[in-house]
C-alpha cells in the first residue's frame, strides 16, 4: 500500500519506518527540512533502538521523507502523526492537527486514490477524529469518498520499534467497513489481536491506558512512602500484590515519578476533559498530585540527612525521564535541580545521554562528563533515572565527602543508600 504519515516526530518516524518493513511504500511528510535530509540520508534524528538499521535498509527503495504534502494524492492510507502538546490549562493544542486535516483537503482536492483513509495517530481527545480532522475533509469535499479512522499508539520511547512490531494489541478505531479493511491489511504483518472499536472509544483507550498507568505509579509512590514510615521494604510488598494476576507487577515500581512526553500530559488533558463536561477529576488529579510531591521527597530526604542545603554540593545522577533516552521532558530531575537552586545548593550533574538537554534548560547547575566527577567531593547525592550503569557505582561513592545516599530508582547496589520509598 501508498502510506502517507504526517508529522516525522518520534511517532511518526517509528510508524513510518516499522509500516515500511512490513512492505508498504511509505512517505514521511515533515515541515522541517534538516530532518527531512536527516531521514533521506538515513540518519535518524532521534535516538530509537533499531531505527537506524531499519533507516538504512529501506531509504531510496520504499521510505522517504518530504517536505510537501503531494504523496497525500496517490496514498492508500495517511495518518496524521503531529504533536498534540499541552495549552496552559492541560488541555491537548489541535492547532497542528486542524493544519494537517486542512492540508491533507487541500492535496486530496487535487488527486486522489479511490479511497483514501484518514488515520489519526496523535493522541487526541475524545471526538477529535470525527468532529475535528473528519469534519474538516468533509467539509472542503463534500464529494469524496474516503475512511476516517483512529489507530493510537502505545510506543514507549528508547523501544518503540520493538513496541510497534510487537504490540499487546492494536486498536482500530472506524465504523467503516471498508477503512477498517484497510487498516487490517496495513498491519496484516503484525500478529497482535486487533481490537476494532469506534473511533471516540479508539481516542479514549489511548487516554485511559496511559492514565492508568500513570496511575499505579502514583498508587506505589503512595504506597512507598508508607512502607518507608514503616520500615517495609514496598518492592516486597509489590511484587506479592503483583503476583496476583488481576494485577500484573508491571508499572508498580515506587521512586522520585514518572516524567515524559506522554503520561504528564495524557493525564492533565484527560482531567481537563473531565472538567469540560462538569465532572471533577478527583482520581487522576491525586494522581497527578503524588507525581509533583514525589520528586520534592528526594529533597527533604537529604535535608534529613545533611542539613541546610546552602552551599552544599550536591550529585545529580540521571536527568533523562528514563533510561536509554535524551529526552528531559517532564523528567523529575527538573524540580529537583530547581530546588536545590533555590536553596543556594550547587547541583553537579551526569546523565550519559540527556546533560545536553538539561544544560540548555537549567544552565545555572554544573554538569560533568562522569557519575565519578559529580561525586567527588559531594555533601550528598540523588539518583534521579534508572541508567543501568548506575548500578556497577560502587568505590565512586567513596570520593564524596559525605555519604548521604538517596536513591529515587532503587537502582543502587550498595548498601548504605537510602531509597526515596524503601
Ligand atoms: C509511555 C507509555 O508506556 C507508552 O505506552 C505511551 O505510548 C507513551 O508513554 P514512555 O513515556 O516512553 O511511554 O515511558 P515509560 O517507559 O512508560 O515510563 C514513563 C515514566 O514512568 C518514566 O519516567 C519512568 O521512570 C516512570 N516509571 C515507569 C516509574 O516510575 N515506575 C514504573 O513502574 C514504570
Amino acid at each position: 500500500m501508498n502510506v502517507t504519515i504526517i508529522g516525522g516526530g518520534y511517532v511518526g518516524l517509528v510508524t513510518g519506518a516499522c509500516l515500511s518493513t512490513l512492505n508498504h511504500n511509505v512517505t514521511i511528510v515533515e515541515i522541517f527540512p534538516e530532518k527531512v535530509e536527516a531521514i533521506n540520508s538515513a540518519v535518524p534524528p532521534i535516538y530509537e533502538e533499531g531505527l537506524e538499521d531499519i533507516l538504512k535498509a529501506r531509504v531510496g527503495k520504499n521510505l522517504t521523507a518530504s517536505t510537501t504534502y503531494e504523496s497525500v494524492q496517490t496514498a492508500d492510507a495517511v495518518f496524521i502523526a503531529v504533536g498534540t502538546p499541552p495549552n496552559p490549562d492541560g488541555s491537548a493544542n489541535l492547532t497542528y492537527i486542524r493544519q494537517a486535516a486542512e492540508n491533507i483537503a487541500e492535496e486530496l482536492a487535487k488527486a486522489h486514490t479511490e479511497y483514501p483513509v484518514v488515520v489519526v495517530k496523535s493522541t487526541v481527545p475524545p471526538g477529535t477524529t470525527k468532529n475535528v480532522v473528519c469534519k474538516t475533509i468533509r467539509e472542503k469535499l463534500p464529494d469524496l469518498k474516503f475512511g476516517c479512522c483512529m489507530n493510537p499508539e502505545f510506543l514507549r520511547e528508547g523501544r518503540a520499534v520493538f513496541d510497534f512490531m510487537n504490540p499487546d494489541r492494536i486498536v482500530i478505531g472506524t465504523a467503516d467497513a471498508r477503512a477498517a479493511d484497510v487498516m487490517h491489511s496495513l498491519y496484516a504483518g503484525i500478529e497482535a489481536p486487533i481490537l476494532d472499536v469506534e473511533p471516540t472509544a479508539a481516542e479514549m483507550i489511548k487516554y485511559t491506558s496511559n492514565a492508568l498507568l500513570a496511575a499505579k505509579i502514583s498508587f506505589a509512590n503512595e504506597i512507598g512512602n508508607l512502607c518507608k514510615k514503616l520500615g517495609v521494604d514496598v518492592y516486597e510488598v509489590m511484587k506479592g500484590v503483583g503476583m496476583d494476576s488481576r494485577v500484573s507487577p508491571k508499572f508498580l515500581n515506587a521512586g522520585a515519578g514518572f516524567g515524559g512526553s506522554c503520561f504528564p500530559k495524557d493525564v492533565s488533558a484527560l482531567a481537563d476533559i473531565i472538567r469540560k463536561e462538569n465532572l471533577e477529576p478527583v482520581f487522576l488529579d491525586a494522581v497527578l498530585k503524588v507525581n509533583d510531591l514525589q520528586p520534592l521527597r528526594m529533597i527533604s530526604l537529604l535535608e534529613e540527612k545533611i542539613g541546610e542545603l546552602t552551599g552544599k554540593r550536591i550529585a545529580v545522577l540521571g536527568l533523562a525521564f528514563k533510561d536509554n533516552t535524551d529526552d528531559i521532558r517532564e523528567s523529575r530531575s527538573i524540580p529537583v535541580i530547581e530546588k536545590l537552586l533555590a536553596a543556594g545548593a550547587k547541583p553537579v550533574c551526569y546523565d550519559p545521554m540527556a546533560s545536553d538537554a538539561m544544560q540548555k534548560l537549567l544552565p545555572n547547575a554544573e554538569y560533568v562528563a562522569t557519575a565519578a566527577s559529580a561525586l567527588i567531593e559531594a555533601d550528598g547525592c540523588l539518583v534521579m533515572t534508572e541508567w543501568p550503569e548506575f548500578t556497577k557505582l560502587d568505590k565512586e561513592f567513596d570520593l564524596m565527602k559525605t555519604r548521604a545516599i538517596i536513591d529515587g530508582r532503587h537502582i543502587l547496589s550498595i548498601p548504605d543508600a537510602e531509597g526515596i520509598c524503601w
